[in-house]
């Protein structure tokens, strides 16, 4: 059975199968589909760091829903004190959910919260593997990932400026070695503005990585 791949805007997108859902950076400005938190239904809430464009519904989704944050304790701590569920995780450490198998992985990047530290996450959704890098400069370490745990998918920021940019983010499809690649963090303001096409392009052409260019609003079959 194939899940469902929304995305939403930005680096916000939800994935769907088993009539679960979980929303990996719920930032809802400017989303052409106009969702806002009551909008979103979901079980769980991924949160890879507390900058604005990554934390921003959160708290409110998961008092709508009843959904339970995934983050760092860090984040966790600051979503227990606003009355919602969460499960804290740190850099490294994996934990068996209901759906399967979630890693959180090192992401090179500020925390946008005291004391904390930004990360990514390889998850098993009910068969579903994926890892979405959050906002994390190129580190070599990325070649540790698949050595540890098995995805298909890697959704990778690729706009630069604040993350890695399209040659970065080439250089890191080389080393996850996924079978398909979607980009993100991108063209949402004009720091961050690049040529998706372009990247598709040299991705295709040096790796074995397939990019998937899905449009915000836009939905996805993924296996
Ligand atoms: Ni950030
Ligand atoms: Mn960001």
């Amino acid at each position: 059975m194939s899940a469902k791949f929304h995305f939403i805007n930005h680096a916000c997108f939800i994935l769907e199968k088993n009539n679960s859902a979980i929303i990996f950076d719920p930032y809802l400005d400017d989303n052409p589909e106009g969702l806002t938190a009551k909008d979103i239904k979901v079980d769980y809430i991924f949160v890879s760091h507390g900058h604005f464009d990554h934390l921003d519904s959160a708290f409110e989704i998961a008092k709508n829903c009843d959904a339970t944050i995934i983050s760092t304790a860090e984040i966790c701590g600051l979503a227990q004190d606003a009355g919602c569920k969460a499960h804290a995780m740190h850099l490294g450490g994996t934990f068996k959910f209901p759906f399967g198998k979630v890693r959180l992985t090192l992401a090179f990047h500020g925390s946008g919260v005291p004391g904390g530290h930004a990360c990514g996450i390889v998850i098993d959704f009910y068969g579903t593997k994926l890892y979405f890098a959050g906002d994390t400069a190129l580190f070599s370490d990325m070649q540790l990932l698949p050595k540890l745990d098995a995805f298909e998918y890697a959704v990778l920021p690729i706009g630069g400026n604040f993350t890695m940019d399209p040659n970065d983010a080439l250089i890191a499809c080389k080393l996850l070695q996924a079978k398909y690649v979607i980009p993100v963090h991108y063209n949402t303001w004009p720091p961050i503005a690049q040529d998706v096409e372009a990247f598709k392009a040299a991705v295709e052409d040096e790796t074995d990585s397939k990019v998937l260019i899905v449009k915000p609003g836009n939905t996805i079959d993924i296996d």
